[in-house]
């Protein structure tokens, strides 16, 4: 099988649950070795595109291909091989609590492999020092931040070095400063793996701005933008102008102070009473 990049081709795609279709004949490019956003209202089916890609979610038709791979018409054997090339880091990291983080990011590779235990311990630890979490190799989850334990589940999906990786809203959840390190992390780690073509489902149209080469947006079900961030910054689209634009409203809302003035010396006056 080819591991030079791989593209991701998505081509009239339709999928739901049960009667229900979420995706309706989507189709897209994300390009090889580049990482592309994806964007897109609450509830229009990112998570569930996620899902198809990963073949949690059976579509209803349609086409993906993958490294030139169509991955809905694989045997169900090959599409399992193929699926180790797969990197994810799940929205909270989804660390095994009994295992400390050098046991749960040597993982992937003690399930695949028969390397020697020290052969993996270092290949945990050097891709710990990546996420800049080799101090911490002896922690439980459980003992850690939510920023670490999602750096902790990104070394875990880039210890195998996989081709293509999806990250699941990696920096939700993040205050600002933290986010932005995420952010950081993942364009260090894309310098150091240029091949890896990796998709991140975000809300947040700053990361975005950081992180993104191509940028995908959903709406009802449908690609309603595919491009450069720069081109994103350029359309003249209605639907993606009220959408960036209610995005930044969001965050202008999220920074305001959320009491007002009286409610705040009516609270003072009785924390001094
Ligand atoms: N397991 C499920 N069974 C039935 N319907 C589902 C299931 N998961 C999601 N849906 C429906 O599919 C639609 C898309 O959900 P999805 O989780 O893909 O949205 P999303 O874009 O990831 O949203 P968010 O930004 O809130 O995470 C929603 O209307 C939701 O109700
Ligand atoms: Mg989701």
């Amino acid at each position: 099988m080819n591991v030079d990049a791989w593209n991701i081709s998505i081509r009239n795609l339709n999928g739901g649950y049960g009667g229900r279709v979420v995706l309706e004949d989507l189709t897209a490019e994300l390009p090889a070795g580049a990482i592309t956003t994806l964007l897109g209202e609450s509830g229009c089916g990112k998570t569930t595109l996620l899902r198809l890609l990963l073949g949690l979610n059976t579509p209803l038709s349609g086409q993906i291909f993958i490294g030139g791979h169509d991955i809905c018409r694989m045997p169900p054997a090959q599409f399992h091989k193929m699926r180790r090339r797969f990197g994810v880091l799940f929205q909270d990291g989804a660390l095994i609590s009994s295992l400390t983080l050098e046991e749960d990011v040597a993982l992937p590779l003690m399930e695949h492999t028969r390397l020697p235990r020290k052969v993996l311990q270092e290949a945990a630890q050097r891709t710990l020092e990546l996420v800049g979490l080799e101090r911490f190799a002896n922690f439980y989850p459980g003992e850690l931040s939510g920023g670490m334990r999602k750096r902790a589940g990104l070394a875990r999906a880039i210890v195998t070095e996989p081709p293509v990786l999806f990250c699941d809203e990696p920096t939700s959840g993040l205050d600002p400063i933290t986010a932005a390190q995420m952010d950081q992390l993942l364009l260090d780690m894309h310098a150091c793996y240029p091949q890896m073509t990796t998709l991140v489902v975000t809300h947040d149209l700053g990361s975005m701005a950081r992180i993104a080469e191509h940028v995908l947006v959903l709406h009802a079900g449908k690609t309603a933008f595919s491009g450069t961030k720069e081109e994103l910054s350029q359309t003249r689209d209605p639907y993606l102008l009220r959408f960036l634009d209610r995005q930044f409203e969001e965050s202008r809302r999220m920074a305001a102070p959320p009491l007002n003035n009286a409610v705040r010396s009516a609270l003072e006056e009785w924390l001094n009473d």
